[in-house]
């Protein structure tokens, strides 16, 4: 009886079970595998923006846009002033400001 339950632990593995632990071990590269970051255009400062900007949204709701730098800049702003977006180190504002405004402005070639 006893013996029996020590070599048969599979059976009480669930699928979902199993779907749930390959999650939790893949999950340090969910990034690479979301569609989102991967429509994103490649360059300087792609995943620091996919990491602040993609907590509240979808990176294609940002991106859709085509703002001025200008207006990248107040679209920031506000997500920090309505939204609730923690406050961004000037440094870090200038990395994602660079980034939108460099690909995802009215200029931008795509
Ligand atoms: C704390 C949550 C939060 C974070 C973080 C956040 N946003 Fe937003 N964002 C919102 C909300 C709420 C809306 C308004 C509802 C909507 O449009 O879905 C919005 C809408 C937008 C829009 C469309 C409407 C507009 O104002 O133009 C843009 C563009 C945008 N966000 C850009 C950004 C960028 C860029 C970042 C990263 C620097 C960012 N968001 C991070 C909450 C957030």
């Amino acid at each position: 009886m006893f013996l029996n339950r020590l070599f048969m632990p599979a059976r009480h593995f669930s699928l979902p079970l199993i779907v749930l632990l390959i999650g939790l071990v893949t999950s340090p590269v969910l990034a690479e595998d979301d569609p989102d970051y991967l429509t994103m255009i490649d360059g300087d400062g792609k995943d620091f923006a996919y990491l602040v900007c993609s907590d509240c949204h979808a990176m294609q709701h940002v991106l859709q846009k085509r703002y001025s730098r200008r207006g990248w800049r107040d679209a920031i702003t506000r997500m920090t002033l309505a939204f609730g977006m923690a406050e961004l180190e000037a440094d870090e504002r200038a990395l994602i400001l660079d980034y939108l405004s460099r690909y995802y402005s009215p200029g931008s070639a795509r």
